[in-house]
């Protein structure tokens, strides 16, 4: 008997992506850095905060809709970038038409397998994700091409610092997909015998490139060479991300942002948007939870400038607690991926549906009409849960 392929919630999908996914891909997309303190937290704080909902009085209509960076979408719910490969053949594309499916943006990860023109050709409300790499005339063709493409806004993503150690060990990831290391992945390949099956009927083996590292029409470098770039690119100073800033013109999201300092110099760059992120987990660990730092900052510049926030997303209950605390929307991350992974462009619109009925019920339940109703009073907040880093 088929399943159903319907998933109630993202713990479905999740167990469904590391049911159909070869184990090195499955981790690949776990990620995760060196013990998991910041990974875990960006999930579990989201279970210390209650919520205090009303019996009656209640509205019958509640509007989810909003907009990001000029954006509208029709809730607070965008896609984080990720440069995740051979986890669906139909890869950032599917992602892609699922967001504009669900009226939502997609977020195109400069280390994705497939280039921006077929991506904002799929959804013309993409962003475009960089990170400090290469020189500033490389970067420069890069913006011009996301702006040729049509991105309608540039994400600059700054917290990595190559951590690379996870205590429950790394994939090995191969630096190109042929036929050989396919032959050296088969046994693991063979035991996902769907997941293969989806490639070949989409006749093409996983690609391990970087295209949108190069220009249209050159030669992709592979993701290892693109990642080699990136590592041996000395790390920006503020001064690169106003040359940054400017040179985009357009809206300007600063991606990675935990401390109240930093918020701060992001406004004095002029960007338009902010995300408090700490990429999920995969890079310094011990850096708190997102929902934790997030008041902090929205409380310093929230009337400045659109604070958004990632991490730790599983639930729509997550995302109206991030919303009461000040965030304009969220992104995810993982969520997303696993969707993909268990269903291609219908698991990815599960999920995002999954997050707005789930959203929708609290909305309903704390007695809002519109999700800009959302405030503290509607949480309980434990002692002591809160973080104020670089004040
Ligand atoms: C496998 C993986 C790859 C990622 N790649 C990128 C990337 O290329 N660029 C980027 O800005 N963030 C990247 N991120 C971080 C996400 O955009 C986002 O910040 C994070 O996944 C949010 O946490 P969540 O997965 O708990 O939703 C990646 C995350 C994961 C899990």
């Amino acid at each position: 008997m088929a399943m159903n392929p319907w998933m109630e919630t993202v713990a479905e999908a999740q167990r469904r992506a590391k049911k159909r996914l070869p184990q090195s891909v499955y981790a690949a997309l776990l990620a995760g850095s060196e013990k998991g303190i910041s990974y875990n937290d960006n999930v579990d704080a989201f279970a210390e905060l209650g919520f205090a909902p009303h019996v009656a009085g209640m509205s019958a209509h509640r509007d989810l809709s909003t907009t990001v960076m000029g954006q509208s979408i029709s809730l607070p719910v965008i896609i984080s970038p990720t440069g995740v490969q051979a986890v669906h053949p139909g890869g950032e594309v599917a992602v892609a038409r699922a967001a504009k499916s669900r009226g939502t943006v997609m977020s195109l990860s400069s280390f994705a397998s497939q280039t921006l023109e077929e991506v904002t050709a799929a959804n013309p409300k993409t962003f475009y994700q960089m990170y400090w790499s290469g020189s500033k005339e490389v970067m420069a063709l890069r913006m011009q091409r996301a702006r040729a493409a049509g991105a309608v806004g540039l994400i600059v993503t700054l917290d990595w610092s190559f951590s690379n150690g996870r205590d429950w060990g790394s994939p090995s990831i191969p630096e190109k997909m042929n036929v050989k290391t396919m032959v050296r992945f088969s046994p693991e390949a063979l035991s996902r015998p769907r997941w293969l099956m989806s490639f070949l009927k989409a006749g093409y083996i996983p690609n391990l490139e970087a295209p949108n590292f190069a220009q249209p029409g050159q030669v992709a470098p592979t993701f290892f060479g693109a990642y080699g770039e990136w590592m041996q690119t000395p790390p920006p100073s503020w001064q690169d991300v106003q040359w940054l800033r400017e040179e985009w013109a357009g809206p300007f999201m600063l991606k990675g942002v935990s401390r109240i300092d930093d918020a701060k110099r992001a406004v004095d760059v002029g960007v338009t948007a902010i995300s408090v992120s700490n990429h999920g987990g995969n890079n310094l660990d011990g850096t708190p939870a997102t929902i934790r730092v997030l008041s902090s900052i929205t409380e310093t510049v929230g009337d400045q400038i659109e604070v958004l926030l990632d991490g730790g997303i599983r639930r729509g209950s997550d995302v109206a607690k991030a919303l009461a605390l000040g965030a304009r929307a969220v992104m995810i991350g993982r969520a997303y991926l696993w969707g993909l992974a268990a269903n291609g462009q219908p698991g990815v619109e599960n999920v995002i549906d999954i997050l707005r009925s789930g959203l929708d019920s609290a909305v309903l339940g704390l007695g809002h009409t519109s999700i800009h109703d959302l405030n503290k009073k509607d949480l309980v907040i434990p002692p002591g849960f809160f973080r104020r880093l670089g004040e």
